[in-house]
């Protein structure tokens, strides 16, 4: 019979590749590198490119949108980034070196996890799977100073991510919302400087999204860990996000809200007329999708209803996908 803790992990789509034996980072690249550096990097799957040319740098403390329609290659982007599979084109830099030589210090949330409803595991037991030793190289079940040590950032992380009133109860029990938290929990528990979140706010209703957002952006700069995360709908982040990056079969964009989020590079992203719209209150609109214009308020507030055809702007992204 699997063991519980296999089984959870399963459950967590928990793939992200273990470095039993990291490799140490060349000692001359230091703590003055940028999070991620990426410069005209291209994947490739199948033989097909996914991407390409994409710039991207992040600083400690960051937090980054990566969006796109379904099948653009978002989830891609962190895998390469994890060095599950290399780049086809371009120079990819991770905390200073190359994909997969520091995953010992990047946290990841995979995309689809669910917790069946029998699943008897404690969240306290799914955050710990952060340190476990399978995972990170270090002891399952500890004992004596390690084990307290352990219980206390476990605790620590719960703690952080506002989980304590849920987290001895069995996971299969908690609310998607209460999971997503332990899950977030459990890739903060190594205090890593990278946080990678594939889609961290699927199925969850728009307060919850809205809650787990403010949650991760206050880890981002509280902490000062920088976020990539995937993200579907960029409405209920932006107000958040330092930059954006948007893939799509047009092409890619990255750059802070304000440089991208624009008509004329929506437009050509998702190959359908697509506007950036801002109104007198400072809301911004994105219409020329089959949804609904969504309208949120943006922290870069305007004085004028205008388009942001070229003006510096934020906006939301409702394009297709
Ligand atoms: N191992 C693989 N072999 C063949 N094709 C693959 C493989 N992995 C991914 N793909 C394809 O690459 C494309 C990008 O996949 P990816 O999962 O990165 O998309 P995504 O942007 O995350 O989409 P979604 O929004 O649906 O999660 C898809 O068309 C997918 O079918
Ligand atoms: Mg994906």
């Amino acid at each position: 019979m699997q063991h519980p803790i296999a089984k959870a992990r399963a459950a967590a789509g928990d793939t992200v590749p273990s470095p039993r034996a990291p490799v140490p980072d060349p000692p001359a690249e230091g703590a003055d590198d940028p999070v991620l550096a990426l410069r005209g990097a291209a994947v490739r799957v199948a033989g097909r490119t996914l991407w390409s040319g994409v710039d991207l740098y992040v600083g400690a403390g960051e937090f980054v949108a990566v969006l796109g329609p379904n099948g653009a290659g978002k989830s891609t982007m962190i895998k390469m980034l994890l060095g599950m599979l290399p780049a086809a084109g371009g120079d990819v830099r991770v905390l200073g070196t190359q994909p997969g030589r520091a995953n010992h210090r990047i946290g990841y949330l995979p995309q689809r996890r669910s917790f069946d409803s029998s699943m008897r595991i404690r969240g306290t037991d799914i955050v710990r799977l952060g340190l476990d030793g399978d995972h990170w190289g270090v002891p399952l079940w500890p004992f004596g100073a390690r084990r307290r040590a352990t219980r206390r950032r476990v605790e620590e992380a719960i703690d952080l991510v506002g989980a304590s009133a849920y987290a001895h109860r069995p996971i299969g029990n908690c609310s998607g919302g209460e999971q997503q938290r332990l899950l977030i929990a459990q890739a903060l528990v190594r205090r890593p400087q990278l946080l990678l979140l594939d889609e961290p706010l699927d199925s969850l209703d728009l307060p919850n999204q809205s809650a787990v957002t403010a949650l991760i952006s206050r880890i981002c700069h509280q902490e000062n860990v920088a976020v990539v995360m995937v993200a579907h709908d960029v409405n209920p982040i932006l107000h958040h996000l330092d930059r954006v990056v948007y893939l799509a079969e047009g092409g890619a964009a990255s750059g802070t809200p304000e440089e991208v989020i624009t008509s004329p590079t929506l437009t050509r992203l998702y190959g359908t007329p697509v506007e950036v719209l801002r109104t007198s209150d400072g809301r911004l609109a994105v219409v020329g999708q089959p949804e609904a214009p969504a309208l949120h308020t943006d922290r870069h507030a305007s004085q004028h209803t205008d388009r942001q055809d070229s003006a510096p702007g934020t906006g939301g992204d409702h394009a297709p996908g």
